[in-house]
């Protein structure tokens, strides 16, 4: 197994080597990528079923953020086939997979920025997120967590499952490697681009409590993606 120290210098190689690759548009390289997609993420498959088993089995309706070609959904519509879904994502051609796969489900479909989504007043009884939100700023996650927070019925749960910084170190290298090109590339405020930046367990957890929820669940790291269930409480 790779050493803290061994994996922090690779990484630290990595954005060396890579530091004038430009950064490819969010949508884009979703699109690009979409024939390969299932299969690169197929290394995720324990941890899609254990996001799945740790959705209370009460809920009804669900919203999924950045629900791609619905991997997630996979499982949790496994164990329940009559889960209501509204999936929101940049990307058409990710959702046009996601139909194709589930056409016989209750699904709607949202081809949006989520930051930009109107998640309404306790409407959900979970709203989840797998592998998409740490593409963003801690201050864009806060805003979009208290949308989620919001948004959520009283007892609601949010459910995150996502690539965690193993330390400050490795937070801070990814963040300021993200700033620095994007000014490089002139790369303006409002386009997303991708290029991952987790944060720590330890950050990612503040965000949350700060706008309220209670963590009331985490499986850190168990698979490579850290799984968090935090509370709306009743
Ligand atoms: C790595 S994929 C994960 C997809 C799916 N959740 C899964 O685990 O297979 C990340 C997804 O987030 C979507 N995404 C990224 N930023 C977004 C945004 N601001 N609004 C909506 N979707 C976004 C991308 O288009 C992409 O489909």
């Amino acid at each position: 197994m790779e050493s803290h120290e061994k994996y922090l210098q690779n990484l630290k190689q990595w954005l060396h080597d890579t530091s004038d690759s430009p950064l490819e548009e969010m949508s884009d390289f979703f699109t690009k990528r979409l024939g390969g997609y299932e299969e690169h993420m197929s290394i995720w498959e324990k941890s899609y079923q254990m996001f799945s088993e740790v959705l209370p089995s009460h809920c009804q309706n669900i919203l999924d953020l950045g629900c791609g070609t619905g991997l997630e959904l996979d499982k949790i519509w496994e164990k329940n086939p009559d889960i209501e879904v509204t999936g929101v994502d940049l990307c058409q051609s990710m959702l046009d997979k996601l139909l194709k796969k589930h056409s016989d489900k209750r699904l709607t479909i949202v081809c949006q920025d989520y930051f930009k989504y109107d998640f309404g007043y306790e409407k959900w009884d979970a709203v989840i997120s797998f592998e998409s939100l740490h593409h963003f700023l801690p201050e864009r996650k806060k805003e979009l967590y208290r949308n989620a927070y919001n948004g959520l019925k009283r007892g609601g749960v949010f459910l995150l499952g996502d690539y965690i910084a193993c330390c400050d170190e490795e937070e801070e290298l990814l963040c300021s490697a993200y700033l620095n090109r994007r000014n490089q590339f002139a790369i303006p405020d409002n386009s997303f681009v991708h290029f991952d930046i987790p944060l720590t367990l330890e950050h990612e957890r503040e965000l949350l409590q700060n706008v309220g929820f209670v963590i009331e669940k985490v499986l850190d790291n168990p698979d490579g993606a850290a799984i968090i269930a935090a509370g709306k409480g009743d």
